[in-house]
């Protein structure tokens, strides 16, 4: 193999130049319309009447919540449903059918000769005018774009920048978001100068000394002998390679890197390749790639192996609204899913089921959390009367081919998806079509494999559809495991998506039981986790394949967070509009089943956690039986001090293997107490609940207490009812009011309740189960944030957050 060796000796000072060769701007600013406006790209329209938005921006967050709101009639299929029903709050129930128009100007400056635009995802089917001309359009609201404008830009001027977004009823199956809700990015470069997503990086561990880094570079010009300079930055590595471009404009590098620091989730080591243009001697373009060295492989002898080591995924799915601040995407808002999800134990996520943003994948590469970058919901066949079906025989190759250019160097992508539960499955057709996007996605990207969720087991085994995927993967299902591992020539099977257990955080329901599809009048699911549809099951029937068959290689939860829209098992249910499948809630507040989850994934930390809550007036001499999630093999509960007896894990009971509980307790007020035992049956830790008093005052949590002045950056600050001695009020419902001063703004709140009609972005709401997040952004100006939490009754509460 060829490569060149590391030049460490390289004085950094030969490649940095005076001027900078291509800029980068993220345009934030933009005048908007809710509305159809005739005429409004061009250039002479006058938009002072319009509203100051700043882009990712959703439209439809504000509300109001209404039932009306793309209401369904419909049979949900993969629900096993056969009769048409009315669903409400199937899309979140908030106002995103429409049009809305974004305008913006901006200056080029005269040192560059190309215009480009980068539109990271727009919801959905953009049509971009610049000065009055359509220089762009794309259909799927998922898809990153870029456009070449340079002939339609004015070099002297001010350029208009015009932008028309619209989503029609019925085509999504949950709350898919508004407008540009992922950033835009003018970038200016020379003329001859690397191609958007032009630089791609791929790895090869070759020992624990030495890894080769390949660099392909595309440039704008089909021109060849332009020097194209490659430099690896990062751990110990500085290492340089110098090539030429051929004829086609791309140019090829093998580079060395020695005692390569690998990437995982629990090493997310990144290195930074510089790339170098220079024509004549004289430096014409530099772009920075970062990217990671690790391997991947799927094997039956030894299942998903990360630079060679075989793990089992702990995964989760993930829809891309975040909450009360909806698809606007936001760093702060997507590292805190990712801490919380990693602090439980989970290493990968699945960005169900679409194509992810940029953002997400760079804090992924960064916090280490591995990805399953998926893509559809639909190819030809539909599951929403106006869904991406309409738009697949034109723009599927354009879609997967942006998905692939635009992501393939984030090293945290470990497989693609070509769909999920895609009904083709069960047609001959629909094989043929899995092969030709399986091939093109081996075209684009050979050094991933590609998989898809398959729910109709039975016809993608008989139709050869899921054999035709690298990895084959199973939508729940867990008594069809055996039968795919058994047709399937891989010798191994992936949970694609698994559990769709139900619950709402801090409510428990009598008598507990087991059960499907199981409503109340309150349009609630119980917490002690025992709760799912008919097609899904409890965390157990996962956990059980998983530690029980070498050959099953991990799972996707569904779901990490709470997500708007598909309230099952509520989907008639007014006002339910959000999801009950979360292990966190849509505030981002764990459910009980975090911990469920995280006594078997977090190998770190123990976990020990007592459910349900103690305050139950009223049910004095009643049955509550008492669970407990945790890491230790034994545990002894004790109410009021008295022992209720001693509990060990139990691998011959699936109810008793994974949870400890405790069926005959009796309420009485007071406090339960778990001591837990560890394997040598010594007492180790403790956890208490106690009964709560009346509701007294408001206790404030941050998760950070420094903010940066970028007017992007949020906290998230958890709002808890206390009673005087600090318990938390688990029943609370009380009213609360939000006032920020200083730098920054209230941004959103939720309590995770997902029958609230209360809309997200006014200053006050009703807590729920004793609790909300409310959410706080920087201001662009340096000093101090106080948020005041007041609530009638209660001692209010105030934090101080820094702004520097
Ligand atoms: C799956 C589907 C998901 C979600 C889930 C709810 O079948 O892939 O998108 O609908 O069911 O359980």
């Amino acid at each position: 193999m060829m490569y060149r060796k590391c030049l460490i000796a390289l004085a950094l000072a030969s490649s940095v130049s005076a001027f900078s060769q291509r800029t980068e701007t993220l345009i934030r600013n933009w005048k908007f319309a809710n509305e159809d406006v005739e005429g409004a790209q061009s250039t002479t329209f006058n938009d002072s009447k319009w509203k100051n938005v700043v882009v990712p921006h959703d439209w439809a967050i504000n509300g109001p919540f209404s039932k009306e709101i793309d209401i369904q009639k419909v049979a949900i299929e993969q629900n096993g449903e056969k009769e048409s029903t009315e669903k409400t709050g199937r899309t979140g129930a908030l106002p995103y059918i429409g049009t809305g128009w974004y305008r913006t100007t901006f200056k080029v400056d005269a040192g560059y000769q190309r215009t480009l635009l980068v539109f990271d995802g727009v919801m959905s089917c953009p049509e971009v005018y610049l000065n009055g001309k359509k220089v762009g359009e794309w259909k799927y609201g998922y898809t990153p774009f870029v456009l070449d404008v340079t002939s339609a830009v004015d070099r002297s001027g001010s350029n208009t920048l015009a932008v028309r977004a619209e989503n029609v009823a019925m085509s999504s199956r949950w709350y898919p978001g508004a407008g540009i809700y992922r950033p835009v990015r003018l970038i200016q470069t020379q003329d001859l100068a690397v191609k958007p997503w032009g630089v791609t990086v791929t790895s090869q561990i070759l020992s624990t000394n030495n890894a080769i880094v390949s660099v392909k570079t595309e440039l704008n010009k089909n021109e060849a002998g332009v020097v194209v300079e490659n430099r690896i930055i990062g751990g110990d590595a500085d290492c340089k390679s110098e090539t030429k471009s051929f004829s086609d404009g791309s140019a090829s590098a093998q580079i060395e890197v020695k005692n390569p620091k690998l990437w995982s989730p629990e090493t997310p080591n990144m290195y930074k390749l510089l790339t170098v243009v220079k024509k004549d001697g004289k430096e014409i373009d530099r772009v920075v790639t970062p990217f990671g060295i690790r391997s991947i492989s799927f094997s039956a002898e030894n299942g998903f192996q990360l630079n060679g080591v075989s793990r089992k995924f702990k995964g989760v799915c993930l829809h891309h609204d975040l909450g009360p601040i909806g698809t606007a995407i936001n760093k702060s808002a997507l590292i805190r899913q990712i801490k919380l999800l990693k602090e439980m134990g989970c290493d990968a996520i699945r960005t169900s089921h679409n194509i992810p943003s940029p953002w997400q994948m760079e804090i992924c590469d960064s916090l280490g959390m591995m990805v399953m970058a998926e893509s559809f919901d639909e190819w030809i066949y539909p599951k929403c009367k106006n869904g991406y079906h309409l738009y697949f025989d034109n723009w599927v190759e354009k879609d997967l081919t942006n998905l692939v250019l635009c992501h393939k160097n984030h090293p945290s992508i470990v497989m693609w998806s070509i769909g999920n539960e895609i009904p083709e499955q069960g047609s001959a057709k629909g094989s043929k079509i899995a092969k030709r996007l399986v091939d093109l996605m081996h075209a684009l990207d050979p050094s991933r494999p590609v998989t898809a969720g398959c729910d109709r087991v039975d016809a993608a085994v008989k139709n050869g559809f899921i054999q035709t995927l690298d990895v084959p993967g199973l939508n729940y299902r867990t008594h069809k495991y055996q039968l795919a591992y058994d047709a399937c020539p891989h010798g191994f099977i992936l949970g694609s998506e698994t559990a769709s257990t139900v619950s709402s955080r801090g409510v428990y329901k009598f008598p507990v039981k087991y059960g499907e599809n199981v409503t109340y009048p309150d349009g609630q699911c119980s917490s002690y986790d025992l709760e799912a549809c008919n097609w899904s099951n409890i965390p157990e029937k996962d956990y059980e394949l998983q530690d029980d068959k070498s050959w099953v290689v991990g799972e996707f939860v569904w779901t990490g967070f709470d997500y708007l829209g598909e309230p099952t098992p509520y989907d008639e249910y007014w006002p339910s509009r959000s999801s009950y499948f979360g292990i966190l809630d849509l505030a981002g507040l764990p459910k009980d089943r975090y911990y469920l989850y995280r006594s078997r994934w977090n190998t770190e930390k123990p976990t020990l956690h007592l459910l349900p809550h103690w305050t139950w007036n009223g049910k004095e001499n009643d049955t509550i039986p008492v669970y407990c999630y945790t890491s230790y093999p034994e545990a002894e509960l004790f109410v009021n001090g008295k022992s209720m007896g001693r509990k060990k894990k139990d691998a011959s009971d699936l109810m008793k293997r994974y949870r400890l509980h405790w069926d005959d307790v009796v309420y009485t007020p007071g406090s339960i107490k778990v001591v837990a035992y560890d394997a040598d049956g010594k007492a180790v830790a403790s956890e208490e609940v106690k009964t709560a008093g009346k509701p007294h005052h408001i206790k404030l949590d941050t998760d950070t207490k420094v903010l940066k002045a970028d007017g992007e950056e949020l906290v998230f600050i958890t709002a808890s009812v206390v009673d005087k001695d600090g318990n938390l009020c688990p029943t609370a419902t009380n009213q609360l009011q939000f006032s920020v001063k200083g730098s920054g703004r209230f941004r959103g709140t939720c309590n995770g309740d997902a029958t609230s009609t209360e809309v997200f972005t006014q200053p006050r709401m009703k807590a729920f189960g004793g609790q909300l997040v409310v959410v706080v952004q920087s201001s662009e100006k340096a000093g101090d944030i106080s948020l005041t939490v007041k609530g009638a009754g209660l001692k209010s509460a105030s934090e101080t957050i820094k702004v520097e």
